[in-house]
């Protein structure tokens, strides 16, 4: 199958190229020329790159003419709930536009082909205590820019699915994590701050926000694996939650990574960390994804955690070395 992954860089698209390189497919990615290679350079001469923007029309256009996949996965987003408040107008413009241009695009080249649209747990936002666990049919109450821009992305993909045909399967992911996260997101950031603790690089006091959240945390891995069960088995127009179904609190996650690196840890709150609104908690139950494809979250989070710490030691120690040399 020729397929073709936006932001292929980035965290779940660099993992999702692997999936699907495994599996024997073609695999082409989309990279703005911006983006660094590092989580793909291991796919050197198996991943065929092409340059280009989401959020430049006519580079969307052009590749969708080029490539002519049967598959598509739309990752490419601007995705730190942060920034959306810092920038909101790059935030909706990035989501929201992106995907008008590649949805044009596939309709001007009148290609026939499924594609995925990466929506959010993020959409529900403000989750009530007996709403929980988070079906689909629970009503999206949008907390951030961010929230607000994925669940754009999640009707536009549904609007254009039955006004033009469009066959896109729409996924809700939650919380993922594993090696390569990137360093802002909050698992990726307390697994660097600690392996720095256990390598002694920094005092025992890790920077710390809003604590007492609760997310459904998923390995990349695994969610890869469910992204193409969503284009190989899912419905069209369909949106399926993507989620482990077990809600840890943030509290809770530190704890399992200074566990896992043996060290013992004190939290400093950072005010800059905290959130004009945070959503309080996230636990989803993917019953009807199950039911489609088959799939199963196979990696438990103390071994996603465990291979997250091992990838930052490695990228830790690498310049310690260098230094010594
Ligand atoms: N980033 C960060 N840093 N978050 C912190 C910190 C900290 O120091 N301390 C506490 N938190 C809390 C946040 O307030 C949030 O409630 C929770 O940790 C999870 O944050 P992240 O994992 O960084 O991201 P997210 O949940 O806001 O969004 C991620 O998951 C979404 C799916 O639910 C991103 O991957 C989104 O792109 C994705 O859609």
């Amino acid at each position: 199958m020729k397929v073709l992954i936006t932001g292929v860089t980035g965290f779940a698209g660099s993992h999702l190229a692997d999936h699907l390189i495994e599996a024997g497919h073609e695999v082409w990615g989309l990279r703005r020329w911006r983006s660094r290679d590092d989580n793909v350079a291991h796919l050197a001469g198996r991943l065929r790159l092409i340059e280009g923007d989401i959020t430049d029309a006519r580079a969307m256009a052009d590749t969708i003419a080029a490539v002519r996949p049967a598959w598509i996965f739309h990752l490419a987003a601007q995705s730190f709930v942060p920034a959306s408040w810092q920038a909101p107008d790059a935030t909706l413009t990035t989501n929201i536009r992106g995907q008008l241009n590649l949805l044009e695009a596939v309709r001007a080249a009148r290609l026939t082909c499924r594609i995925q649209i990466a929506g959010s747990s993020e959409e529900y936002g403000l989750v009530q205590p007996h709403e929980l666990p988070i079906t689909e049919d629970t009503p999206l109450r949008p907390l951030s820019p961010y929230a607000v821009s994925k669940v754009a992305q999640d009707l536009l993909a549904w609007q254009y699915a039955r006004s033009y045909g469009l066959d896109v399967v729409r996924t809700r992911g939650f919380n993922h994590t594993g090696p390569r996260r990137g360093e802002p997101f909050v698992s990726s950031d307390f697994a660097r701050q600690v392996a720095e603790v256990s390598l002694g690089l920094r005092e025992p006091v890790i920077a710390v926000g809003n604590l007492e959240a609760r997310r459904d945390f998923t390995d990349v891995r695994d969610v890869a694996r469910a992204y193409a069960l969503a284009l190989e088995r899912g419905k069209s127009a369909e949106v399926y939650n993507i989620c482990s179904g077990q809600d840890v609190s943030i509290r809770e996650l530190l704890g399992m990574l200074a566990d896992l690196a043996g060290v013992e840890v004190a939290t400093r709150p950072d005010p800059a960390r905290l959130r004009p609104s945070d959503v309080p908690v996230l636990r989803g139950c993917c019953d009807k994804f199950r039911k489609a494809t088959g799939w199963e979250p196979r990696l438990p989070l103390r071994t996603t955690l465990a291979d997250l710490l091992a990838w930052w030691r490695q990228r830790l120690v690498g310049p310690i070395a260098d230094a010594r040399h």
